[in-house]
């Protein structure tokens, strides 16, 4: 059975592979954990697997898996529906009928108060899963995942509401980013926008700033976006702040001219 599940989410996520990866990550530490509280492995393997399996789909195809009271219930909140919509289709497909997976899939994204174990050890993983932006935090609620895995959910549940409060009150990351950039009065502001096209990142923003500006925006990033941030990379004359969806390249006057990613991406749709 896992085996087929593997299959399959392979498959469906051939041209995603930054999906893949964070599928298996969240995979590895799930059972992880629930080796080391002697939680059923084989119901979390299937639920983490499978977890994401409709995260891809469009949205169409997504409301037609939910009930109509799921529908309305996340009305202002459509992304939670990917949980709801891979829980169906695994129980038409494998004909799983099992509580546990299927609540702890259809509730992956927000969680619910009467989660089961299973459901506890996928949301903790999902959330602080190697791919996603790092923060102390998260190091920390694994940690305590392998000694108290209702602590540890509970840190989760909190933490990653601060996230969707945000989220629900349309909380745009690509916005937010843009703004910081000219208030930090960053000069040849252009954005590309890759939605749809690219597997890997969503925006590209470009600027020209002086060292001491990038380094600016770079420290001020690491404070007010740390649930976004993946990485930094820091080039003489080059600053890559990797934002998860949003990749944000600040260049010195003379690297812009060098690289020269603008040319680069002329055919790309540019929204700023
Ligand atoms: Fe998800
Ligand atoms: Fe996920």
């Amino acid at each position: 059975m896992i085996d087929q599940i593997l299959r399959k989410v392979k498959e469906k996520f051939k041209n995603y592979p930054k999906r893949l990866n964070h599928t298996l990550n969240v995979y590895h530490l799930a059972l992880s954990i629930a080796k080391v509280h002697g939680i059923d492995e084989e119901k979390v393997a299937i639920a983490s697997l499978w977890h994401d399996y409709a995260k891809h789909d469009d949205i169409e195809i997504i409301e037609q898996h939910c009930s109509s009271y799921i529908k309305s219930k996340y009305q202002k909140l459509p992304f939670v529906l990917h949980g709801y919509a891979a829980a169906n289709i695994l129980k038409k497909e494998f004909e799983i009928k099992d509580f546990a997976i299927l609540q702890a899939i259809s509730s992956h994204v927000i969680g619910v108060l009467n989660m089961t174990c299973v459901g506890k050890v996928l949301f903790i993983s999902d959330f602080c899963a190697e791919d996603k932006a790092k923060s102390q935090e998260k190091d920390e609620i694994i940690k305590l995942a392998y000694e108290s895995l209702n602590v540890a959910y509970k840190k989760a549940l909190v933490l990653k509401s601060r996230l969707f409060k945000k989220t629900a009150q349309d909380f745009s990351l690509i916005k937010e980013l843009i703004k910081v950039m000219e208030d930090f009065k960053v000069n040849d502001l252009a954005v590309y926008d890759f939605l749809g096209t690219n597997a890997f990142y969503d925006y590209f923003i470009i600027c020209s700033v002086n060292p001491r500006t990038a380094k600016a925006i770079s420290n001020y990033i690491h404070v007010n976006f740390k649930e976004f941030l993946k990485h930094v990379e820091n080039s003489p004359g080059w600053v890559l702040i990797d934002c998860n969806d949003v990749i944000i390249h600040l260049f010195s006057k003379e690297n812009r001219e060098f690289y020269n990613l603008d040319q680069r991406l002329s055919n790309t749709k540019k929204i700023k």
